[in-house]
């Protein structure tokens, strides 16, 4: 196992502390001895195991077992939905719901290995940016590991439920006032500078937890499917995902990889002008605005991996509006009882407007990624809802409600 550069190629030892490359700058992968983790797994080895995060063990880049922080992340539902597939225009649509993870997001998928690992660098203070959901899980699992904890937010613009729990989980909450983008750079700065570790998803380490969801889909589904749709905010998890699905190919546990769909928001869509108009960089978005704060990002530190997965696996990019996000978060609560938060609905979004424009075909079989629960944004459900009646405690009233409307 070592760390290799995506741009210059320069290989580090695992025991290097950085999160870019010294050498140039970019990013960092991690890279297993995958003919020797080859030799290691088989499906019968890991549906041996329990259905979590750490039942694909030999993928997973911990050396000391003594340091695994765990919640009991992943192994979560897999939904076949075929009235949302109605809805969407297509024959095959699977949810991946990410809402059942412990703190609510795909995050506690990274969060248990990126903690880990700070634990086996011995560290004692761990922090982020976060739009919210990092802040979260790492607030959490910081929490179980006994570290400190400092969380960077744009200021105003986190979602109530996720900074609930980063502030009862005991983190350190600062607010800034800016953007995640913002955040992002100050935080990383101050990991450069003091003793601090960084665990935003430039980190390599924090991607390989996100991976297993890729894994978890083939184990559930016993077949890889086609396309799988992702929201990009800082670009990590579809990166992740995607070298998930890779890593099950080249260890022989899968004979293909899906096309992968990344899904921005219309105000936060750098990723998708890149590809569209065929730019060889990322233009970022100074003000990025959109309802779903999750993904409210102008400049994704993981453009170059994000860029990657969707052009290697030969998938396609989309931006969707504020209003088509609600319509889609509506569709997935209402056809098929699953509460997601707006940024999670993107990916289901984005799908339909691949179908309405004859991007994808209609008789595919698709996985959709949901990211993150209802509950961590209730104040833009109470927004967007139908507005209820208050009434008198009378049957009269009550009547005249039911009549109407039942
Ligand atoms: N969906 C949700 C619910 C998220 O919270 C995020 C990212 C994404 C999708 C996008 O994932 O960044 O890997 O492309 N949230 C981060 C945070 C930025 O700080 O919680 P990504």
């Amino acid at each position: 196992m070592w760390l290799k550069c995506i741009s210059c190629g320069k290989e580090y030892p695992p025991e290097a502390k950085i999160y870019t490359c010294p050498s140039c700058n970019s990013l960092l992968d991690v890279v297993l001895d995958y003919a020797e983790v080859s030799n290691n797994v088989s499906w019968s080895l890991f549906k041996a195991r329990a259905f979590k995060v750490w039942r694909y063990r030999e993928f997973l880049p911990i050396e000391k077992d003594e340091c695994i922080v765990s919640l009991g992340e992943g192994g979560t539902p897999l939904y076949r939905c075929d009235k949302l597939a109605k809805w969407v225009g297509i024959k095959d649509l699977y949810v991946k719901y990410e809402g059942a993870n412990p703190t609510g997001s795909f995050k506690d998928r990274g969060m248990t290995v990126g903690v880990s690992k700070a634990l086996e660098f011995k560290a004692k203070i761990v922090a982020c940016a976060s739009t919210g959901n990092t802040s979260a899980s790492l607030s959490a699992y910081a929490a179980k590991a006994g570290l400190k904890c400092l969380v960077l937010l744009p200021a105003g613009k986190v979602a109530l439920g996720k900074l609930a729990q980063a502030l009862m989980h005991g983190a350190e909450v600062v607010a800034i006032k800016g953007n995640f983008d913002d955040a992002l750079k100050l935080v990383i700065k101050l990991s450069m500078e003091r003793d601090v570790y960084l665990l935003n998803s430039v980190n390599p380490w924090r991607l390989e937890g996100q991976k297993t969801l890729a894994y978890e889909v083939v184990d559930q589904l016993g077949f890889v499917p086609e396309y799988v749709a992702v929201p990009m905010g800082n670009c990590g998890n579809i990166s992740a995902i995607y070298k998930g699905f890779k890593e099950l190919s080249i260890t022989g546990l899968a004979d293909a990889t899906p096309k992968m769909i990344g899904v921005q928001a219309e105000g936060a869509a750098p990723v998708v002008e890149m590809l569209e108009k065929g730019l060889n960089t990322l233009r970022p978005i100074e003000k990025p605005e959109t309802l779903a704060t999750a993904i409210r990002i102008g400049n994704p530190i993981n453009w170059p991996k994000a860029i990657n997965a969707i052009r290697e696996s030969k998938g396609i990019a989309i931006k969707v509006s504020d209003a088509e996000i609600i319509e889609a978060q509506k569709a997935i609560a209402r056809l098929e009882g699953l509460g997601v938060e707006p940024a999670s609905a993107a990916s289901v979004a984005g799908l339909k407007k691949l179908v309405e424009h004859d991007k994808i075909p209609r008789d595919a079989q698709v996985v959709a990624v949901c990211t993150g629960h209802l509950l961590k944004d209730p104040e833009e459900v109470v927004e967007v809802s139908e507005k209820f009646k208050e009434i008198e405690a009378s049957m009269d009233e009550l009547e005249k409600i039911v009549s109407a409307k039942l």
